[in-house]
This record gives C-alpha cells, structure tokens and sequence, in this order.
C-alpha cells in the first residue's frame, strides 16, 4: 500500500471529519479539498489541483513543504528516540533546544517549559502566574487583565484571557473573570494622533490595575500585534509602556508570540525589539515551523525560584502533558532554527517585507479598502462600505467565505478574519509565490467592491 492516501481515504474525510471553526452544514454541500502532498509553497489535492499555502498552514508554515534538514533531523531522531516522558526523566533534544531559545532571549528568560501548542502554552503561563504568587505568599493576587480582542487560543484559560464573544460565548460558563483594556487600534478611534491613543491606552489600563488593588496576577497580551482579533499592530512604544505598568503595579506581564515571534512582524525575539521586559512568554507555530506541534513557555528566574523548596511545601508546577517536550518535535525545532541561520532567513523576510509594503499601496486605490496595517510579513487589509465594516457581499454572501472560495478557485489558499484580509505568507516565501499572493488579495479586494 503506498503511503499517500487514495480517493477512497479523500472521500471517507468528508463524511467523519469534523471540523475546526467550520459550518459542516456548508462544508457537505461544497467542493471540499482533501490535500494529499506539498510541494515547495504549494499543497496539492486529491484531483492533482494546486494551492499554494497562503495562510502559512494557520501562521506556522516557515519551509514550505517537502524535504529538507528539518525532515532529516526528525527521521534522524526517529530513529533512537521516538518518545520518552519529561516527568522525571530528561531527554537530550529538550534540552539542546531550551538552550538555544534561553540564548535567543538573550539574558531576559532563563526556564523553558513544553507543552504541545500554543493555548496550552498559554494555560502553563497562567497557572504559572497564580502559583507564583501563591508560592510567594500573596494568594489575593490571581486576578489577569488582558487586551480587548486579543486571542491566546481555545482552551479554558486561553479563551478567558482572548475572549472573543462570537467565538466564545457559548463557552462562558466555563471562563474565568477577566478585566479588559483597550487595544492600541488606530483605524475607526476617535483619537487625532496615535500618540493620543498610545496615552488613552496607557490611562485605561493604569486604571484597571489600580482598580485591582493589589490584586492582579499578571498582564497577558499578544507581543507586537494583534492578529486574530483584525491584525492590530501596536504602536511604537507601546509595549514597552505597558511592560514599565506592569512593574510598577508589581504585576507579572505574560506575553503571547505564539504568532508574532520568529520573525513574522521582521524579529526573531518580538519582545526585545519592543524594548519589553515580560516575565513569562509563550511562543509556538514556526518553533518547529510545522512539523510537529510544539510550544514553549519561558519564564524569567524570577518566577522559577519561587517553586523551588522541599517537595513538602508543595511548590512545584503541577503542569504537564503526555507529549511534553517530544523529542522529535524538539529535534525539528532545533533543525529549523539552524536552517534560520544557514538560510539567512532574517534577510529574506527584511526583503519580502519591504515587497509586501510596496504591493500594499496598490490596495489604498480600492474604494472598500478603508485601512492597511502592515509589519514583516504580516498584513490586514480592512475592508469597509459606507463607514461600516464589510461584512457581506451585496449578494449577502459572507466576505470570509467569498475570500476563501474565491482565492481556492485562483489556486491560492486564503483566508479572511471578518472584515479583514490577512497576509500572512510562509516565511521564506519565493518572490514570485509572494507576487502571486499579492495578487490574488488585490484582486479579492477589487472583487469585493464591485459585487
Ligand atoms: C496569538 C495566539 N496565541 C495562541 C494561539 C493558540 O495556538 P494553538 O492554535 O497552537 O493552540 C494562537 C493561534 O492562532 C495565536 O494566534
């Protein structure tokens, strides 16, 4: 038996497959793609018909797809170690790699702890927090502030602190109480100057610790930019403010580059190039730029010494997974970042950045275009008609859905976050796969406006 899977497989995944964030209803009725292999920035369906991979395979995509150093170190891996547990024992790829991500934090982290991806990365980072507290004796601190449409992910305490109410409402039963601030969105405020809403910003938030006297646990956001909630990218100095907050309300600042880092908005490390000092970060997705599902939580020694002590004060982290820590999905993330290096990746994505701003002004000339927000290989494009946000097309249908529709015909994989399309290529993207995305966008947008 080959190893791909036949048609007969293809059709099986339509009929038991439920999916992630998906109308099933929809899906039966539609031309469902059932991708079979990869091929450089390209997946490949069933029927031979090609895509290429425009969301990055849900932002993690670094490689493209196919064979390469990170394929072989995992085989390579495979082959002495496939599994073992970090409960009490240690493995070797986990701790090449914590130590290469403590020297990427450049003296600012010094603990790497696993888990398997990125809400779950978020939920070790919340438990994390409490416990330290409660390990220093200050259990009245267990409150979390978080920004206004930020996303960790959707597990409880990710989709406590993301909490998005179309997303999420069904689920609050479950969520715990969580103070919001506002988010540092230019577009549709009613501020004159961004340095207006940088300073509403830091007020409101301010405020809130105040408010919480004495009693927040920490500050969780994402680092750089908002992409979930519409591609928000912040301001300069803004998380350097909020982080200088948080230190003076004496509140841990649990950031969230499980998107952003790893060079998507152009910096390896999100969080130093923002001048911010957190005490405990996540990062995931291009980790192990999807080969394997794989996260971190890192956290400061700060943090750390406070669950030291003997194993009767009960101190340590009650935290872990089956898979914490994998060894291949180590391995791969290890290759992957070699590959950073040898490949020059950084200049790459320097290049193509420059590339997606220049394409961006194109889009400035379409009527329904109402705002571009732009960093590294990140993109929104908002879309909007009379002042309102561009919801449905006048035949009704959803814009999300038209997009994704639209750009599968155009053999382009897309997808839009409400209102606002989303660049968010492969991080080595080829010139011309990313002149070939660019322009399956332009062409959406000036669709969209016509129909
Ligand atoms: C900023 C951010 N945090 C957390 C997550 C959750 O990661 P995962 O989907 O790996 O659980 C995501 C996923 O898109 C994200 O964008």
């Amino acid at each position: 038996m080959s190893g791909r899977p036949s048609l007969k497989d293809a059709d099986r995944d339509r009929n038991f497959v439920w999916h992630p964030y998906t109308q099933m209803k929809d899906w039966e009725r539609q031309d469902n793609r059932v991708i079979v292999r990869g091929e450089g920035f390209y997946l490949v369906d069933d029927r031979g018909r090609r895509y290429l991979d425009g969301t990055a395979s849900m932002w993690c995509n670094v490689w493209g797809h196919g064979q390469n150093e990170v394929v072989e170190a995992m085989r390579e891996q495979l082959k002495h170690l496939q599994h073992s547990t970090l409960f009490g024992l240690a493995s070797e790829p986990s701790a090449r790699l914590a130590e290469r991500l403590i020297k990427l934090a450049r003296g600012s982290m010094d603990r790497v702890f696993y888990t398997d991806n990125g809400s779950t990365a978020i939920e070790a980072a919340l438990k994390m927090a409490l416990q330290y507290w409660q390990n220093r004796g200050k259990p009245e601190k267990k409150l979390f502030v978080s920004l206004e449409g930020g996303y960790h992910g959707d597990t409880v305490g990710a989709m406590s602190v993301g909490y998005i109410e179309q997303f999420f409402g069904a689920y609050k039963p479950l969520l715990a109480k969580v103070s919001r601030v506002p988010s540092p969105l230019f577009y549709g405020s009613k501020f004159e100057s961004v340095q207006d809403l940088v300073e509403h910003c830091m007020e409101q938030t301010e405020k809130t610790l105040k408010k919480l006297d004495g009693k927040c646990a920490g500050l969780v956001m994402e680092s750089g930019a908002q992409i979930a909630g519409g591609v928000v990218i912040y301001p300069q100095k803004y998380q350097q403010k909020i982080s200088e907050l948080c230190k003076k309300y004496d509140t841990l600042l649990i950031l969230d580059e499980i998107a952003t880092g790893f060079g998507r908005l152009g910096n390896m490390v999100e969080y130093l190039a923002q001048n911010s000092k957190p005490d405990i970060v996540c990062m995931g997705k291009a980790l192990a730029a999807g080969y394997f599902p794989l996260a971190v939580t890192l956290a400061h020694e700060k943090i750390y010494d406070a669950f030291l002590g003997s194993y009767e004060k009960n101190k340590h982290f009650y935290h872990g997974h089956t898979f914490t820590g994998h060894p291949v999905g180590c391995a791969a993330a290890l290759a992957n970042l070699e590959l950073y290096e040898k490949r020059n990746l950084m200049q790459q994505i320097k290049k193509n950045a420059q590339y997606i701003k220049q394409r961006l002004g194109e889009f400035e000339e379409i009527g329904v275009v109402a705002d571009v927000r732009h960093s590294g290989m990140l993109a929104g494009i908002e879309l909007a008609r009379n002042g309102k946000p561009l919801m449905h097309l006048k035949s009704k249908e959803r814009i999300d859905y038209f997009v994704a529709r639209e750009s599968l015909a155009m053999g382009v994989h897309l997808r839009a976050l409400g209102n606002v399309m989303v660049v968010i290529p492969p991080l080595a993207i080829g010139r011309n796969d990313l002149e070939k995305m660019m322009d399956a966008h332009l062409e959406l947008a000036k669709k969209a406006e016509k129909l």
